[in-house]
Parts: structure tokens; C-alpha cells; sequence
């Protein structure tokens, strides 16, 4: 096979997910469709998890980059744990099999009855965001008669140079605390009854691939870290986040998690904490991409549309954030290219899947693929437009299984009587 990505590419001019040529999954189950590999999904993991191996440490799925409890099951299976931001996600990773004590829950927006069901299920420790929410989980922990383990996220204030929306270790990020701030937070929680600080906790952004800005980051968590030990609040847990980025066109070069751990490793080493780590993007991004059928070829002056059946519904990152995804014919084609922008259904202007790009001639009928599409893909995906959702198909070798059926009519209006 001609890869792509790994276990993504063309063999006789046909794209195939593993051993599956896309055109059958597309005439079998329908478009818009995501497809994930398993393989990939396991190549991605561990990856990540094997350039850790020098250090005590836990891989918590970022669950908000994909969510299918399948794929949940997957990961857990490959002894991951899951990094949450609502009691829904801490809902699903437990129902895909996920022990509590591999959980972890960070979102500047807990409410109580989150606080109540994370500390109930036991969870390995709150990520907590503000002074208000450390305030909360103790009220809650006291009125379960728990105490609940606690780490302060800090907001180290480092660029991580990605794109702003997406940046998040920022001082005018709404993300954690300040490390002054986070020291006062620890001292509360170490008087309380109901509070037992157990680690510290930062995330400075998504999609970054200067890995620089994580050693910074955890260069200036450390110093907290030592800070606190002599004051006398000894910790178990460094957790550093996602974060670490991929490589959106598959010629471009990927960056090694070896470099990510290169960072983190001498630093967790020398404070001797265990390390956790967050990813979501980097674990399941290329191995998935979203299948499209093209229904009309427009022109317009010196403009070509490929109008497609998906749109900012089903994948929302380019019309969200711009983001480029590659686009390739699930059928490879030789011969004449065109200059066309690649158009979703929905009546907006902003909804383009890719603009101005190099594609060969189709005809309705035809089907493309949009790549990297496993992360932020289904999981942003909504009913705008009144579209059902896709459906998701998990390719393993040679077979493959439906693992969240596509929405119908019906579903759509399902709770509106
Ligand atoms: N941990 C925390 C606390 C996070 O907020 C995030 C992502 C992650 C881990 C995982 O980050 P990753 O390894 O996937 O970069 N929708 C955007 C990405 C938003 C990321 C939000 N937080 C996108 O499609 O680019």
C-alpha cells in the first residue's frame, strides 16, 4: 500500500482503510461516513505511550477529541486511561470499561452535580480551575463525608504558537490559575478536611508541534511544585496535558511523542512525581478520515465548487477554526486537475471543507475523503440544518463494524414531543 498515513493509502488506485477499499464501506453504509482504523488507532497510542516507558506514568484520552465508547474501549484496552471535561464524558468513559481511578476531570465550568457524581464514582482527581470550584468539591466531599483529591491547574503563561482559539496556557486564557494563586489554593485544600491535594495540572493548548513550550511549561510548574514541598504539601501526580500536535498533510513531517517526552521526562524524573499525560488529537486524528459524496460539480466565473454531501455539521474545524484537512478521490484518478473549493451543504458561506485546492476532475457520484478527520471530528459534529448524523465504522484487517449507527428522521425530532 501506498500510505498515506500509517494503514491509510492506495493500492491499485483505490483508498483503503487497512485491508477495506473505502468505495465498498460508501456503498454499503451511506455518506457522509467515519471511518477509523484500529490499527492506526493502536499504532497511535502507543507511540505515545511507549516514549513515556522510562517513566512511572498514565495516558489519559483527551475523551473530547473522540468520544465513541467503542473507541473508548479500544484505548482502555491498551491500559488507557481518560482525561474528562463533563460528567458526560466521565459517563461514557466508565461505561467503556475505564476504572474511576484512571479518571481524571478538568473544565473551568463544573457544576455541583458533576462535582457529586465524579466524587461518588471515585475518580483519580478533579483538575481544579478557580478558588469557587475548590470551594465546591470540598462542600460537596463534606456533605458525602468524602475527601476528594484535588490538583490545581496553572496557567504557566507560555505561547504555545497554535492558533488562538485553540491556545489555552495563555495569563488571558480562562484556563487555571496563576502559580501564585495555585500555591494559596494548595495550602486551603491541605487544611481542610475534605480536600487532599495529590497533584498539579496544566494544559497550555492543542495542535502544537514547537514541543519547547511544554519543557517551558513544565520547567515553571516544577518550581511549584518544589515550592510546595517545602511548605509542606507533597504531591503524586505531574500532569502535563495534551496537546502535542499532527501532521495534517501526510507529507508533512510528524513530530516524534519522543520529543514531547524528551521534555518531560528529566523534569518528572528529577521532582520524582508520577507523570500524566492528556492526549486526544495526537491518539486518534490520522486514524480516522470522513467519507463524502460529491452531488454537484458548479461553476461559477473562474470558480469550481465541488459541492459534497458533508458539511460544517458533520466536521466543523475548517469553517470553525480554518483548519486544513487533506482531501484525496477515494478512487485515484490520473490526469487533469482542477482549482476548486470543496462545499458542504449548509447555507452558510463559511461552509467549506477545503479551499483552493489542486483536486482531480470528478462527477456527481463520485466520492472523496476527507483526512484527518479521527480527532474533533464526530465529536463537534451536530444536527445543524436538521442533518442527522453520520454514522462510524471501526475497520480492523479485513472486516470492519458499525460502531454508531447514522442518525434517522425520526432521532432528529425524537425528543421534541
Ligand atoms: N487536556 C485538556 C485539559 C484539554 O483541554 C484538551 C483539549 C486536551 C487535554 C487534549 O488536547 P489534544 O491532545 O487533543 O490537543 N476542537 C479543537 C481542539 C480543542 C482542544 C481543547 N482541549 C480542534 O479541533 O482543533
Amino acid at each position: 500500500m501506498k500510505e498515506l498515513f500509517p494503514f491509510i493509502g492506495y493500492e491499485s488506485g483505490e483508498l483503503l482503510v487497512e485491508e477495506v477499499p473505502v468505495k465498498r464501506l460508501v456503498q454499503e453504509l451511506g455518506t457522509p461516513l467515519y471511518v477509523y482504523s484500529r490499527k492506526a488507532l493502536e499504532f497511535w497510542f502507543r507511540e505515545f505511550d511507549d516514549a513515556f516507558s522510562d517513566v512511572e506514568h498514565l495516558t489519559c484520552f483527551a475523551v473530547k477529541a473522540n468520544s465513541n465508547v467503542n473507541i473508548l474501549k479500544l484505548l482502555k484496552d491498551l491500559g488507557a486511561g481518560a482525561d474528562t471535561v463533563s460528567m458526560g464524558e466521565i459517563f461514557r468513559a466508565l461505561t467503556a470499561g475505564i476504572p474511576p481511578e484512571k479518571i481524571v476531570f478538568a473544565g473551568v465550568g463544573k457544576r455541583k452535580e458533576e462535582v457529586e457524581y465524579a466524587l461518588e464514582r471515585g475518580i483519580l482527581m478533579f483538575n481544579v480551575e478557580s478558588e469557587g470550584e475548590l470551594e465546591l468539591i470540598e462542600s460537596v466531599a463534606s456533605r458525602l463525608g468524602v475527601e476528594a483529591p484535588v490538583a490545581v491547574r496553572v496557567n504557566p503563561d507560555v505561547d504555545p504558537k497554535t492558533h488562538p482559539y485553540i491556545s489555552t496556557g495563555l495569563k488571558a486564557a480562562k484556563f487555571g490559575v496563576t502559580l501564585e494563586e495555585a500555591e494559596r489554593l494548595y495550602l486551603f485544600a491541605k487544611e481542610s478536611k475534605y480536600l487532599r491535594p495529590v497533584g498539579v495540572h496544566f494544559h497550555i493548548g492543542s495542535q502544537i508541534t514547537d514541543v519547547s513550550a511544554f519543557g517551558e511549561a513544565a520547567g515553571k510548574v516544577s518550581e511549584l511544585v518544589k515550592v510546595l514541598r517545602d511548605r509542606g504539601v507533597e504531591l503524586e501526580f505531574f500532569d502535563a496535558g495534551g496537546g502535542l500536535g499532527i501532521n495534517y498533510h501526510p507529507e508533512e513531517e510528524v513530530v516524534p511523542a519522543e520529543r514531547l517526552a524528551r521534555e518531560l521526562i528529566p523534569i518528572v524524573k528529577e521532582l520524582g512525581l508520577k507523570l500524566i499525560l492528556e492526549p486526544g488529537r495526537r491518539v486518534t486524528g490520522n486514524a480516522g478520515l470522513l467519507l463524502t459524496e460529491v452531488l454537484y460539480v458548479k461553476e461559477r466565473g473562474d470558480k469550481t465548487f465541488y459541492v459534497v454531501d458533508a458539511g460544517m455539521n458533520d466536521i466543523a474545524r475548517p469553517a470553525l477554526y480554518g483548519a486544513y484537512h487533506h482531501v484525496v478521490p477515494v478512487v485515484g484518478r490520473e490526469g487533469k486537475k482542477r482549482r476548486v473549493d470543496v462545499v458542504g451543504p449548509i447555507c452558510e458561506t463559511g461552509d467549506i471543507i477545503a479551499r483552493d485546492r489542486e483536486l482531480p476532475e470528478v462527477k456527481p457520484g463520485d466520492y472523496l475523503a476527507v483526512l484527518s478527520a479521527g480527532a474533533y471530528g464526530f465529536s463537534m459534529s451536530s444536527n445543524y440544518n436538521s442533518r442527522p448524523r453520520p454514522a462510524e465504522v471501526l475497520v480492523d484487517g479485513a472486516s470492519y463494524r458499525v460502531i454508531r449507527q447514522r442518525e434517522s428522521l425520526a432521532d432528529l425530532i425524537s425528543r421534541e414531543f
